[in-house]
């Protein structure tokens, strides 16, 4: 299939997890989110889709990638991070999207302190992954993928 034709699929990284590897490693693990991404294309190449990355420290940033994704992408795999727990905006802006979307964490929220446990996104996303460390994003890349096929 030649690059044009591949299915686009988004992957949205939230706060601080421009900094995996150095950030709490026994919680977040030891890779770095350039290890994460670059996993993530490969298997997109593998699965015949186009993965796009996305990272940002900044819930508008955040807003507005979500909403550029409109007509263009055909899955979205988020990690909204610490937005995940308060941002009604984020939440929003997914509820644009008539797309598969997985919302991912790499712990497992509900094991963690109460104010984790409420995703803003849970009830609006197709589902979700959580504390699965980083093979939740692989996973979150091949469910978004057969839901597409
Ligand atoms: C996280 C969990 C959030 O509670 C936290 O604020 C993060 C990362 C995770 O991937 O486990 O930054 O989304």
């Amino acid at each position: 299939m030649s690059n044009n034709s591949r299915p686009k699929i988004l992957v949205i990284h939230g706060p601080n997890l421009n900094t995996l590897g150095k950030r709490e490693p026994e919680i977040y693990g030891s890779k770095t989110l350039d290890d994460i991404n670059r996993d993530l294309k490969a298997k997109g190449d593998q699965l015949g889709a186009a993965v796009e990355t996305f990272q940002s420290n900044h819930e508008g940033a955040i807003v507005e990638k979500i909403q550029e994704a409109m007509g263009k992408h055909k899955g979205l795999i988020i990690n909204p991070a610490a937005f995940t727990h308060t941002s009604v905006a984020i939440r929003d802006a997914v509820l644009l999207l008539e797309i598969p979307i997985v919302e991912v964490h790499l712990s497992n929220i509900y094991k963690r302190e109460p104010f984790r446990h409420k995703s803003m996104l849970a009830d609006v996303a197709t589902g979700q992954i959580s504390g699965l460390g980083v093979i939740g994003y692989a996973l979150a890349l091949e469910a978004v993928i057969s839901m597409i096929y």
